[in-house]
């Protein structure tokens, strides 16, 4: 299988917004609602994005197998300290797409 891009990643987020959307019939506040910031219109705005000083992509864990420890990857799957799991009450991410994110966050985060 060919490797997982920005192109592939960024659909899987979108989609959880319309997700999001339909099951709450309405637009998530993510502005107002994430303190310091949240976007992906781009990947370094993703990695960039630090809701309530929380870096989503940590620099040092990129490309080196520690996918699994940044507060992105840990915060789609569980809560992380005061906050709950996102998106907020769901519908979440499945395994296979937070898998999916967190391979390519292993890979470097290719294009
Ligand atoms: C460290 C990262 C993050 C933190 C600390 C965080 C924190 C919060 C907080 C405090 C709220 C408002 C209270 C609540 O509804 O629980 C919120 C709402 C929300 N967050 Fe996050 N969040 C993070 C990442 C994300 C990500 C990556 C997504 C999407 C994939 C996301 C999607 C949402 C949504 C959809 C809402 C509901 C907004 C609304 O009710 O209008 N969050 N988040």
């Amino acid at each position: 299988m060919a490797e997982t891009g920005w192109k592939r990643i960024k659909e899987i987020l979108d989609e959880s917004i319309k997700q999001w959307e339909q099951e709450n019939g309405r637009t998530p506040a993510l502005k107002v609602s994430h303190d310091g910031g949240l976007g992906w219109e781009t990947k370094d705005q993703l990695a960039r994005s630090a809701p309530f000083d929380l870096q989503l992509i940590e620099p040092d864990k990129v490309g080196n197998g520690k996918a699994r420890e940044t507060n992105l990857i840990k915060i789609l799957s569980r809560n992380v300290g005061g906050f709950r799991r996102m998106p907020s009450r769901g519908p979440y991410l499945s395994t296979e797409e937070i898998e999916e994110i967190a391979t390519w966050i292993d890979d470097g985060m290719p294009d």
